[in-house]
């Protein structure tokens, strides 16, 4: 295929994706992953039995290679066991759908990724509940938290009406944060929740509230600065896992006390 072309499987299993849809139940665990780049979305959903994935769907607000490649994913994860399915790589993907423009190929992490977040969800649902031990993000004080406070930068949110359509950054303070970041989602669809941790810290329910939102989640980030002229404008992120910062455009951070 051509380097700007899609193949005829990509065409496919875009027009007629397989698994679209979620799945219920207590043996359903969810991976939900964001690009911050592209803003796109997806959501993966297993139903594990025996350590195998009996039933597997997806969710997108995404392109169409993100649709072709999550429709290829569930359909290369049904009936694998967990270990296996884990080891399905995003060139795997590729490779079933006879390639993707190179310019695409970042597409297909999304499902990749989506795919072993649920199983990351999986697992851990296996674990006795524990409190995960660990600072959260915005404990020491972020640059430029001071300077802006009420000026885009906000300790309280009791009118959440004011934050009609922006978009706000909720940091990580526990419950009531992610609380706040679902409750935001009437107001606005753009809500990021920046947690330090690998994992939302909160009881299962407000877990899987979380997850099922609108609200995209940035694991393991960390925000160091906030900058901008009058107002905020823009935060700068550390991503602990990629040991990588960047900028993200923003209106509000709310960094309840
Ligand atoms: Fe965002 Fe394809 S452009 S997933």
């Amino acid at each position: 295929m051509k380097s700007t072309q899609y193949s005829k499987k990509v065409l496919d299993h875009f027009q007629n994706p397989r698994n679209v849809g979620t799945l219920e139940g207590k043996n359903v665990a969810i991976g939900k992953v964001g690009n911050p780049v592209c803003g796109d979305l997806m959501e993966f959903y297993i139903k594990v039995k025996d350590d195998k994935i009996e039933d597997i769907k997806f969710k997108t607000f995404g392109c169409g290679s993100a649709i072709a490649t999550a429709s290829m994913i569930t359909e290369l994860a049904k009936g694998k066991t967990i270990e296996q399915a884990l080891k399905i790589t995003r060139q795997d993907v590729a490779d079933e759908l006879d390639g993707l423009p190179p310019i695409k190929m970042h597409c297909s992490n999304l499902a990749a990724d989506a795919l072993k977040d649920a199983i990351k969800n999986y697992k851990e649902k296996q674990k006795p509940e524990i409190q995960p031990v660990g600072h959260k993000a915005g404990q020491r004080e972020i640059i430029g938290e001071k300077e802006f406070l009420n000026r885009g930068v906000y300790h309280q949110a009791d009118d959440i009406s004011q934050f009609k359509d922006k978009r706000v950054i909720v940091v990580d303070k526990g419950d009531s944060s992610i609380e706040l970041a679902i409750e935001l989602t009437q107001h606005t669809l753009r809500v990021i929740f920046a947690t330090s941790l690998k994992e939302i810290s909160a009881n299962s329910d407000l877990k899987t509230k979380i997850k099922q939102s609108n609200v995209k989640i940035l694991y393991e980030s960390e925000i160091l600065e906030i900058k901008g002229l009058k107002t905020a404008e823009k935060v700068i992120i550390h991503d602990l896992n990629e040991d990588e910062e960047y900028e993200l455009f923003m209106d509000a951070v709310v960094i309840l006390l």
